[in-house]
């Protein structure tokens, strides 16, 4: 791997994904303490112009964790020096004078893009607007194969709202590059990924089906990736208001699941996942959010490893 930023998960070929996840694997006993010194005299500055406790901590308490120090801009629209009218290029100009590495959330799609089209440091992609969330993804592929030992010829359902979402979108792209997934995109019609973009997916060769009923796929499935209605993407407060809660996993559609199907989930949840479910060993989202921390300890090391 020889990326500068990690901005798409188009960047990454599989091998890189495999070699990434072997290096995560091998962080994870550092993951107990703190006190590695991998990263000292190093900072990271966390950029964050919307909402965010997994992504956002995770960030920090992996830069913490290799013995680096963290500088932290939450909500940042308000508060940095964005709430004065400064464009975000002009933002990372000043932010790369303070920090060795730049973790961005922002809400425009191909922010990431232009922070590092001006950026002497690593930026990282901490989710673009509705477009892209690569490190969410790189998370959520090691988190199955962990869980199942594999990618490869699994049956994976992305549920929820698959338009708007930057995770799926991601992940999406992610297990593209891995071979004879057979993929449901489960959607209310208005939320259904891009034509664009599943033309894209198919196009790798992937076995792609859209449909609306998640219970019609419920028992083939190994993975049911759940995700959130994104209500702050909307246009339209009506149509928020008819397709959330399209679905729900629940006792009765946990019954519908194989005994060895996993359930994830980006998080936060709202209530397309009952806290009935968590108990249920097949319910992994915490342990996905877990892994977070080992994938982004990795990811830092990667980058910085590069530049220097
Ligand atoms: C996701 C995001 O921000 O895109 N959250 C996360 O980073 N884990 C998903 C979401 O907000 O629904």
């Amino acid at each position: 791997m020889r990326q500068k930023h990690i901005l798409e998960v188009r960047q990454f070929s599989r091998q890189e994904m495999e070699s990434l996840f072997e290096e995560a694997e091998s962080l994870e006993r550092l993951d107990a303490y703190i006190g590695s010194r991998l990263m000292e005299g190093r900072i990271m500055a966390t950029l964050f112009y919307e909402p965010s406790t997994r992504t956002r901590l995770s960030f920090e308490a992996a830069m913490i964790k290799l013995g680096g120090a963290v500088l932290s801009v939450e909500n940042a629209g308000a508060t940095s020096s964005a709430a004065k009218g400064e464009s975000i290029e002009d933002t990372i100009r000043m932010v790369q004078n303070y920090a060795d590495i730049i973790v961005l959330r922002h809400w425009e799609g191909g922010a990431a893009h232009r922070a590092a089209a001006v950026a002497a440091v690593p930026i990282i992609n901490a989710g673009d607007g509705n477009r892209e969330h690569p490190t969410q993804a790189l998370l959520d592929v090691f988190t199955i194969r962990r869980e199942l030992g594999r990618i490869d010829g699994l049956s994976i359902a992305l549920v929820g709202d698959l338009i708007h979402g930057r995770a799926a979108h991601s992940v999406a792209l992610c297990l593209s590059r891995f071979n004879q997934i057979t993929l449901y995109l489960v959607a209310p019609r208005e939320l259904q990924m891009e034509p664009a973009m599943v033309d894209d997916l198919r196009s790798s060769g992937m076995d792609v089906t859209q449909l609306e009923r998640l219970e019609d796929v419920a028992p083939q499935l190994d993975v049911v990736y759940m995700t959130r209605v994104q209500r702050e993407r909307f246009s339209s407060p009506e149509l928020y208001e008819r397709v959330r809660g399209s679905y729900r996993m629940d006792a009765a559609m946990l019954a519908r699941l194989k005994s060895t199907a996993i359930i994830l989930h980006p998080l936060p949840r709202l209530d397309e996942i009952e806290p009935e479910v968590d108990a249920d060993p097949r319910a992994a989202y915490f342990r996905q959010a877990r892994h977070g921390l080992t994938i982004r300890m990795a990811l830092v090391r990667h980058v910085l490893r590069q530049h220097g």
